[in-house]
């Protein structure tokens, strides 16, 4: 991959010459969903595909960016001082966010940059395609201008540019899983003060499958910010009568106990989703711990249900892919994955049902849908790197 993109990169920009390769892995969510903007846990880990990206200094403060994946909209160019989102920039509001942020944090960048991207993640999927440029860009940034950033806050500055200047009020889980990745484990993260442990996924005898539904999805559009807002004033209401900080500080059977000061049935059920799914997320990584996997993959399913019941941000797509992949003898566990609306499902599959399960999963789909789902086996990677 490594020459196919410095070739490129040549190609479109004249030379390679002094151009670095780099990656940025995506990151999949396997419990803990709609929780790290709540002060609760979520336990993702990263993948090994993600974005690739090759890098060069320019000498003047133009900055051109290329994208493999979206390569009829040839070269957009911008500069470092003009570093205000804007719709038609597409794509590129994310690398010129971050460089905006760096800004707002006190890194200023002093030189242009040629930037060419490659990513391997399905665009729109939940698999955290925008986090992964953020981090690249980021990482990229940090090393070429020696600005001694660690990784988490590289997280911390993705997220930031990432709220302020793409306006999507996301939480900390994509940046810090992506920026934080680890082979072959995932990430148990308190988002409530960043503490974490990594837990190794050792899934003797099964895999971990992504369906996704190719129903695209834009965080922006979404409901994503609606969600948010309706947990914030549910914990308001709750705070009326009791000293916490967030929803995540508050167990099932407080909850329960508290709930009624929730003065709407919507937000009731908002806010339970947050709480139980937190608590959830904490019991599946002991389980896992246990080496208790059909535990694990009990609370995946269960973590399904409370996102479509009480959350909402399921949809017919993803509940048909998640209720089919139960049916399937030898799914372990089935649930969406990220922020909902379309976007993929994640599926622990005993190796043996692999082929079973997309065999069933997609011709159920694509009777029900209308059109077909996408299905990748996916192994757990690192964090970011230069190539
Ligand atoms: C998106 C956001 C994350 C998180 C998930 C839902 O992926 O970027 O911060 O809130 O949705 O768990």
């Amino acid at each position: 991959m490594k020459d196919k993109i410095l070739q490129e990169f040549g190609r479109v920009f004249g030379n390679a010459e002094g151009a670095q390769a780099y990656f940025a892995p995506g990151r999949v969510n396997l419990i803990g969903e709609h929780t790290d903007y709540n002060g609760g846990h979520v336990f993702p880990c990263a993948l090994t595909i993600g974005t690739y990206a090759v890098a060069r200094k320019r000498e003047d403060r133009k900055l051109r960016f290329y994208s493999m994946n979206f390569n009829h909209l040839g070269i957009t160019e911008s500069s470092l001082d003009d570093l205000t989102p804007r719709r038609e920039a597409g794509w590129t509001n994310y690398p010129k966010g971050v460089i905006w942020a760096l800004g707002e944090k006190g890194y200023s960048i002093p030189q242009g940059i040629d930037l060419l991207l490659y990513g391997n993640i399905p665009n729109g999927s939940g698999l955290s395609s925008s986090a992964s440029v953020e981090i690249v860009t980021g990482y990229i940034l940090n090393n070429m201008f020696e600005l001694g950033i660690s990784n988490q806050d590289l997280a911390l500055i993705g997220q930031f540019s990432e709220n302020n200047f793409n306006g999507v009020n996301c939480g900390i889980m994509d940046q810090f899983a992506i920026a934080m990745g680890k082979k072959d484990h995932a990430i148990f993260l308190d988002t409530a003060d960043l503490s974490f442990i990594y837990a190794p996924i050792k899934l003797e005898g099964a895999k971990i499958v992504i369906s996704c539904s190719n129903k695209k999805r834009g965080l922006g559009d979404s409901k994503y910010n609606e969600r948010r807002q309706e947990c914030e004033t549910a914990l308001k209401e709750i705070q009326q009568g009791m000293g916490i900080d967030t929803l995540g500080d508050l167990n099932e059977e407080m909850f329960e106990r508290v709930k009624t000061a929730i003065k709407d049935e919507t937000r009731q059920k908002r806010a339970k989703h947050a709480v139980y799914e937190n608590q959830r997320t904490i019991k599946a990584v002991q389980a896992l711990k246990d080496n208790n996997i059909a535990l694990f993959g009990k609370l995946m399913n269960e973590s399904h249900i409370s996102l479509r019941d009480d959350y909402e941000v399921t949809g017919i797509e993803l509940d048909t892919l998640v209720e089919e992949a139960w049916k399937v003898e030898g799914v372990i566990g089935s649930r969406m994955t990220g922020a909902g609306f379309g976007g993929c499902t994640v599926s622990i599959v005993k190796d043996e049902a692999v082929e079973r399960f997309k065999e069933q999963v997609g011709a159920a789909y694509q009777a029900k849908i209308g059109y077909a789902a996408d299905f990748y086996v996916v192994q757990v990677g690192a964090g970011p790197c230069k190539l």
